[in-house]
């Protein structure tokens, strides 16, 4: 099986569309189908529910295009780049480190001039046309517009939903009542202007994430749910080389991950994928090299996934510190703080600048008072070359050392302020669903299989009567208006033979078939069939609602099975 299987069966069922297919296609670009775009939302849900409802976590949806300030602020304009090559015959365009492969162990971790290097020693040419490369230079990723008409203003389609997080932590901050730890998830489309896209849906132009900044104090890392998964286990490729199965509490002990927040965050995300059918034997952590983090991450852990692709990352953890809000408090002018409250007042000494007034006033005549107010507001960590330097009524006035005294005083506070550091699970949307796709694809003799988990199983259900006449196609309509209305999805089928729509089914992943047979009208029970083991039962039709959910949850459906299988 390759991702040439899996991406023709979702073109056929209906998951996935090439965009633009009629107009042959543009690079990156992908439509979701009716079965793609139910399944991604059900892993959205599923998502949404163990951020909000398990973690307390709140929702927003900020907006898409953003000015470009925000983008300086956020160090995208200036950082966000790939390294890229061109082919100097055919002018194709290429990431330089999707070039070397797997001639070095991480060269996504390499600078131009290694990855030159590289490309020389190893007489790499142009894919397309083997052409000679070009040397290695850096290619911006972000989609840049104008907002507004006439000169406008430079704008941005934004590459991560995170800023508008960020921009929004004053308002979020008092919403949540001026308390820490604060978590926030946005759902939405991202944008970057890949230099290649090549690998279906794992590398898009624009595409769907689903991010989570959690807001911490940075002195306070622990996590008070810590303790009840720190014996569960996760597989760990450090970035000194190891390649480790540990227990969450093992890795924060030995320092392999930096705190417990970002490990518990880890081992979350581990059970969010497993619960959505992504195959715990095909998953690990990697830890991403010091020269290959993101400008805005002091640690990061991909959670990759064995695809046809190779191990390919589908969702980043990272320690953003307090990067992001320094940035924005720097470039807006606004304080971003929190304010830590001291359990009970504190006395603290401080440093503070004692002005001579006796000295200011006949130097400065009517101005000296307001001088000395100023000196006494400033941070007594601002004198240089033994000089204070303030501004009154828009002039700046120089008071040398003989101006003033550096005196320590005692006062009492309530609490400090602190920039919130930040704690970042970023998920990769498509990649996910793509991953669900793949580990589910099987295929003997021809059969083509989803094994999709029942939890996003796009149709829940198939419903079919044995034949489309006899009344058993009014008891099989009557089954699926029940089911459908009872909040659960279904597909109904009456045409063909019974082995071609469970097969029909089975391609689409769907995990139950009910059939309504001749024994149905004799004694009110339909077969239910198991898509993974073709196992077979009999169930009352009155029940069929109550089996619907109880074998969407999982549970022993024993206690509903009625009589003998007789077809
Ligand atoms: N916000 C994480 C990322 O852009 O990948």
């Amino acid at each position: 099986m390759d991702a040439s299987d899996v991406l023709s069966l979702c073109k056929r069922r209906g998951f996935l569309y090439p965009s633009y297919e009629i107009y042959g296609g543009v690079a990156g670009l992908y439509d979701y189908g009716p079965l793609g775009t139910a399944m991604r939302n059900n892993i959205v849900e599923i998502w949404r529910r163990l951020y909000t409802l398990g973690e307390g976590f709140v929702e927003i949806d900020s907006e898409t295009i953003g000015p470009e300030v925000v983008f300086k602020a956020s160090g995208h304009v200036d950082e966000f780049a790939d390294k890229m090559v061109k082919c100097k015959v055919c002018e194709e365009a290429y990431r330089a480190d999707h070039l070397i492969g797997d001639r070095h162990p991480n060269p996504g971790s390499l600078k131009e001039e290694e990855l030159d290097d590289l490309i020389r020693e190893h007489g790499i040419t142009c894919p397309a046309c083997s052409g000679e490369l070009s040397s290695v230079e850096e290619f911006n990723l972000m989609f840049k517009t104008v907002i507004g008409p006439g000169s406008g203003r430079v704008g941005y389609l934004r590459p991560e939903t995170a800023q508008g997080i960020f921009v929004n932590f004053p308002s979020l901050y008092r919403y949540n009542r001026e308390k820490l730890p604060l978590g926030v998830i946005q759902v939405g489309r991202g944008y970057r202007n890949e230099i290649s896209p090549r690998q279906g849906v794992i590398r898009m132009r624009e595409f769907n994430m689903m991010e989570c900044e959690l807001f911490v104090d940075p002195e306070d890392k622990g996590w008070p749910r810590f303790k009840d998964v720190k014996d569960d286990r996760m597989r760990l490729f450090a970035n000194d080389g190891r390649e480790l199965e540990i227990s969450v509490g093992d890795a924060v002990e030995q320092g392999i991950i930096c705190n417990q927040v970002l490990a518990y965050f880890m081992w979350f995300t581990q059970e969010f994928l497993k619960a959505i059918g992504v195959d715990g034997t095909r998953l690990r952590f990697r830890q991403h090299e010091k020269d290959e983090m993101a400008h805005y991450a002091a640690d990061c852990w991909d959670a990759e996934a064995l695809l046809s692709f190779g191990w390919t990352e589908i969702v980043g953890i990272a320690d953003r510190g307090c990067w992001d809000l320094s940035r924005h408090i720097k470039f807006s002018g606004v304080d971003m703080s929190a304010f830590k409250r001291f359990d009970t007042p504190q006395e603290v000494e401080r440093d503070v600048i004692k002005p001579k007034y006796g000295i200011l006033g006949p130097k400065y005549k009517a101005l000296g008072s307001k001088i000395g107010k100023a000196m006494e507001a400033t941070d007594p960590s601002l004198i240089k070359d033994d000089s204070v330097t303030v501004e009154v009524d828009g002039q700046s006035y120089v008071l040398s050392r003989d101006c003033f005294d550096v005196a320590r005083v005692k006062e009492k506070v309530s609490g400090v302020k602190v920039i919130p550091h930040v704690i970042e699970p970023s998920h990769g949307l498509d990649r996910i669903t793509y991953t669900c796709l793949e580990h589910a694809y099987t295929k003997k003799e021809d059969m083509e299989m989803l094994r999709i988990s029942a939890a996003i199983a796009p149709i829940k259900f198939g419903v079919f009567p044995l034949m489309a006449r006899d009344e058993l196609d009014k008891v099989a309509m009557d089954i699926d208006q029940e089911i459908r209305y009872s909040g659960i999805e279904t597909y109904y089928d009456d045409s063909g033979s019974i082995g071609r729509r469970y097969a029909r089914m089975d391609e689409i992943g769907t995990p139950y078939c009910v059939t309504v047979d001749y024994q149905t009208l004799e004694d009110g029970t339909v077969t239910l069939r198991e898509r993974d083991s073709q196992a077979q039962i009999r169930v009352k039709v009155q029940e069929i609602t109550l089996v619907a959910r109880a074998a969407l949850c999982g549970a022993n459906l024993d206690q509903f099975v009625v009589g003998e299988n007789k077809s």
